[in-house]
């Protein structure tokens, strides 16, 4: 059998990602291994749920380093420690330094709570929510040097209700990303991802006609 793809999951908060991608990995379903947790914030949730299924862990807090970039030299040592080949943020609400980048090329996935590149940053949720859109989502895609701004490996559509509010919508948008965090994830282990400039395309895949989803749907027309 082939080595499983190594994993090095980076969080800030609650970790609920984390958890679907240890989900998936102890049901068969994501054929990798997490080698490391790193969060950047001791409370973090996320440490827990990695610790209760038996996931090295590791806490590296911004001041007991003095600079960011000393911090992140820090990262690239364990995760090169742990022989990580692919480094999934999950809720890591930290900037990429270049170091960081350039040690892990196009091997830094990210995933964000709208369809970018609308809403990049931060609270995007709230951001569609408050701009009023109909149909808002989740993206997973490569880290570059911008922010949210690499190439698009997946994402998912989620609609947005006249009557909504921000949780529900937050908790919608979430229940999205907890499919296609595994499934980019995957696709990078099966080595079906070819980026092509701003471009992820999936190697050896038969595309299949999706239908257009429209918010509100249409009445006969
Ligand atoms: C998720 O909604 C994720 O998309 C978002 O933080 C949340 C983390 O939740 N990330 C960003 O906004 C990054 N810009 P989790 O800790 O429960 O996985």
């Amino acid at each position: 059998m082939a080595d499983l793809l190594k994993l090095g999951v980076l969080i800030s908060g609650n970790g609920s990602n984390l958890q679907s991608i240890i989900d998936h990995v102890e049901q068969g379903k994501l054929k990798a291994a997490i080698k490391i947790v790193i969060s950047n914030n001791p409370d973090a949730f996320g440490i827990q749920r990695a610790q209760k299924h038996k996931i090295k862990t590791a806490i590296l807090k911004q001041k007991d380093f003095k600079s960011k970039e000393e911090l992140d030299q820090n990262i690239i040592k364990i995760l090169q420690e742990n022989s990580v080949d692919l480094i999934v943020l999950a809720g890591f609400m930290r900037i990429i330094s270049p170091a960081l980048l350039k040690a892990f090329p196009h091997r830094i996935m990210n995933i964000h709570p709208a369809l970018l590149p609308s809403f990049p940053g931060l609270h995007a949720q709230k951001q569609a929510f408050d701009y009023g859109v109909k149909l808002t989502g989740c993206t997973v895609h490569f880290v570059d040097e911008g922010v949210d701004t690499g190439p698009i490996i997946i994402q998912a559509v989620v609609p947005v209700y006249d009557h909504d509010t921000q949780e529900a919508l937050t908790e919608r948008i979430l229940k999205e990303e907890h499919r296609i965090y595994p499934q980019a994830i995957q696709l990078f282990a099966d080595g079906k991802l070819q980026i092509q400039g701003r471009k992820v395309l999936i190697k050896s895949t038969v595309e299949k006609t999706i239908k257009p989803l429209c918010n509100p749907p249409l009445t006969g027309f």
